[in-house]
């Protein structure tokens, strides 16, 4: 572990974020998502400033009172909401996970177009939030996340020249960036190029990224571009699922499970592919009645972005194809969409094939998180597409994410899998996964800063 430093950790989400009680007390949330869980390693072991936006009422009153460890940025909520649930979400999540059709959506209207001077605003007030902590501690380097603040290090770059700054992008690059009008492809690239490092989870995202600079900007200039694999925590990992919360829910699991499970753990999000994971479960069944009442399939899924409404259709797209697998096949699949961390973490214990077949994902923490905690030998069916299969293909069944026919004919092959085979790749994947832990993953993202 490299030695102690000064870093200001910027990015939307904060590690923690508060709320009102019912008896209208103050309470404090942990942040979640697992860029966040990645980074809280970082405040054990250096000095940290966060830099997040207020979420929450509560959040922006604490802002307003200056009293939390987080340096929060409050925008007014308005201007949030064009920043946030119009440009970030869906517009670059989409371009950047490959999701538009492109024959009607996206339509970039005067209300996008207003929404994108949202996005500089919001951009900006974090960049004046990180040159007033740079001031305090003009040695810190600043550590941009994602695709919330593709603006903001060009901004700070301006104001502080020396200053040494670095961009972790957690979703994929793609090289076409059409979608966005010249002018707005350009900020995003400059933007990111203000940094002295910038970061992606593999190799595929940062050759992409140099390939879309050269088409945008003519080159990525002295900007180093790396990558690092993001990981867990395998010891929290252990302790979690030993823990009673856990236990319980894996009880009750085990009381109502299938001879075999086919599990997904995801949030709804469209990039996870949750409808034609659901679809090749369906054809499986039809194809291969030796599977009928044997397998099950568990989708847990977290409602993710409800205030966008392609999410909203999402969600409601889920829930139209599980009720037609349901006619064909009554209680086949068991869909439950709620927030429940210890139930994910009880299933992980008990799946025997675990589906993880994103159209394109940054990395995928639940490919390295379920394995390394699965207690049958349970076999992982993974996307071609998602980050972690950089890491992990050798011992997992790909996928193409499009393909229904292939991921049906894959569930098949995981599910008929003779036991040594099953457990020789899960000890492969729980060895790599300990051994690339998220310790590892900040190490390696240090060390680039030492670099600059
Ligand atoms: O990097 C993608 C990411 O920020 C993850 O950390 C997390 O899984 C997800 O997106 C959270 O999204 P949101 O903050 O919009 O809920």
């Amino acid at each position: 572990m490299a030695g102690r430093r000064a870093l200001i950790v910027v990015s939307n989400r904060g590690p923690v974020t508060f709320d009102r009680g019912p008896d209208g007390e103050r309470v404090l949330r942990r942040g979640g998502g697992g860029l966040v869980t990645a980074l809280r390693g970082l405040l054990e072991h250096h000095d940290v400033t966060w830099v997040a936006a207020a979420t929450t009422d509560e959040d922006r009153a604490v802002a307003a009172e200056g009293s939390s460890e987080v340096a929060f940025v409050a925008p007014e909520p308005g201007v949030y909401h064009g920043y946030y649930n119009v440009v970030a979400n869906p517009m670059l999540w989409f371009i950047q996970h490959g999701l538009w059709g492109r024959g009607l959506r996206p339509d970039l209207d005067e209300a996008f177009h207003a929404a994108w001077r949202d996005y500089e605003t919001v951009n900006r007030a974090f960049a004046d939030r990180v040159v007033v902590e740079l001031d305090n501690r003009p040695e810190a380097a600043v550590l941009f996340q994602d695709y919330h603040l593709y603006l903001a290090p060009g901004y700070v770059r301006a104001a502080r020249p020396d200053a040494a700054l670095a961009h972790f992008v957690h979703i994929p690059w793609p090289v076409d960036w059409t979608i966005l009008p010249e002018a707005m492809r350009r900020a995003v690239h400059e933007g990111l190029l203000a940094n002295d490092v910038v970061a992606f989870h593999t190799a595929r995202w940062a050759r992409n990224f140099e390939a879309s600079c050269d088409d945008v900007v003519g080159g990525h200039g002295k900007t180093r571009v790396t990558h690092h694999a993001i990981s867990i925590d395998a010891a929290e990992f252990d302790e979690l699922a030993g823990s009673d919360g856990v236990l319980a829910e894996e009880r009750q699991l085990e009381e109502r499970r299938p001879e075999k499970l086919v599990l997904r753990v995801d949030r709804t999000d469209p990039s996870k592919n949750i409808v034609r994971g659901l679809e090749a479960f369906g054809l499986l069944l039809d194809t291969r009645p030796e599977w009928r009442g044997r397998a099950r399939m568990l989708a847990l899924l977290d409602p993710s972005r409800q205030s966008i409404p392609e999410y909203v259709e999402y969600v409601a797209a889920i829930e139209r194809v599980t009720e037609a697998i349901d006619a064909r096949h009554p209680g086949a699949v068991d869909l439950q969409v709620a927030d429940n961390f210890q139930r994910s973490v009880a299933a992980y214990k008990q799946f025997d094939v675990l589906l993880v077949n994103a159209v394109y994902d940054g990395m995928n923490l639940v490919a390295k998180e379920a394995p390394l905690v699965n207690t049958r030998d349970g076999v992982l069916v993974l996307s071609e597409n998602a980050g972690a299969h950089e890491e992990l293909a050798e011992w997992a069944i790909t996928v193409n994410p499009f393909d229904v026919w292939g991921q049906a004919a894959a569930l098949h092959e995981a599910l008929s899998m003779d036991e040594a085979e099953r457990r020789r790749r899960r000890d492969a994947i729980c060895d790599h996964v300990r051994e690339h832990d998220v310790h590892a993953w900040l190490d390696g993202l240090l060390a680039d800063l030492d670099s600059v």
